[in-house]
């Protein structure tokens, strides 16, 4: 047995790295699903130090999406680009708006090995979802990759995520990069934003620089906990879909909340924006 074989897990699929965490996969471990390893597990565990219910970030944004999802699909949108689509879970932004329109369309767009193995695999008969590499932090790369223009038509509306994905980009021109893909749109093009959110007041803000801080310096690296203008500024001129950039939770939730959402959920907003 060679030494790099020694190293990885025969699960593991070729090119996927289980000595370092994946943005990916400790999302996928927050949601309870199958495809981690120890170190992305750890990393959510050092963040449960300060913040018990860290899942619930996870869940939160898991959630919003797919309600986004059946809002766009049902406003009459059949084309989706999901960028920073996350490794396959229940209900994939596919099979959430092919439900409604089984003619839409979606490209997702990821830069994990993890996630493009396994989306390859799951959408291998699936000839109206396609799967692309690039990096969604680089819009141009994105805006001239050839599996999305081919696959998405940039003169009819179409629905463009960054759910759960800003708030590993740690620069500061967060706006501008989103700026350069809201250029790209057609009219009546929908943007869906979800973010980490410090709510910038004490009871939250104390708790959302603490998950920051775990999670800048874990092994994943990344997770700011932006405000509110920060966030907003992301959506540039788009008019926002009542009722706003809210706390997931509270963007067209199925019914009233049952218990008061706990800390962590207040720490996690999103919203849509359309192009005039
Ligand atoms: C937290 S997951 C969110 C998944 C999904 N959008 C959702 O909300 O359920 C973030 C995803 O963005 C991807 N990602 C992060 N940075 C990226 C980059 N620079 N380029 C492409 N994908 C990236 C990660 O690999 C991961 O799959």
């Amino acid at each position: 047995m060679s030494q790099s074989s020694a190293a990885y897990p025969s699960s593991a699929p070729v090119g996927v790295d289980t000595t370092r965490a994946s943005i990916a996969r400790v999302y996928d471990a927050a949601l309870n699903g199958k495809d981690n390893y120890e170190v992305d597990r750890e990393v959510l565990a050092q963040v449960r130090t300060v913040a018990p219910q860290v899942n619930d970030l996870a869940w939160a944004n898991r959630d919003f999406l797919i309600r986004a999802c059946r809002f766009l699909a049902k406003s009459g949108i059949d084309q989706f680009l999901d960028l920073g689509s996350g490794l396959p879970t229940a209900e994939n932004t596919h099979q959430v708006v092919q439900r409604v329109n089984p003619q839409s369309r979606v490209v997702y767009v990821d830069n994990d090995p993890s996630v493009l193995v396994h989306g390859q695999a799951l959408l291998a008969s699936n000839s109206r979802t396609k799967i692309a590499e690039a990096d969604i932090f680089r819009p141009l790369d994105v805006l001239g990759n050839a599996t999305i223009r081919n696959d998405i038509d940039f003169s009819r509306p179409l629905a463009m995520f960054q759910i759960g994905t800003l708030h590993h980009y740690l620069g500061d021109d967060a706006a501008a990069l989103m700026q350069t893909y809201i250029d790209a749109l057609p009219s009546g093009s929908f943007v869906a934003i979800a973010h980490f959110f410090d709510p910038q007041i004490p009871e939250y803000s104390e708790l959302a620089a603490k998950m920051e801080e775990k999670f800048i310096h874990s092994p994943m690296g990344s997770g700011r906990f932006r405000a509110r203008d920060e966030i907003q500024a992301m959506f540039g001129d788009l008019e926002m879909v009542e009722p706003g950039l809210v706390r997931c939770d509270d963007w067209w939730p199925d019914g009233p909340h049952l218990t008061p959402l706990n800390a962590v959920r207040n720490c996690i907003v999103g919203g849509i924006g359309r192009k005039r």
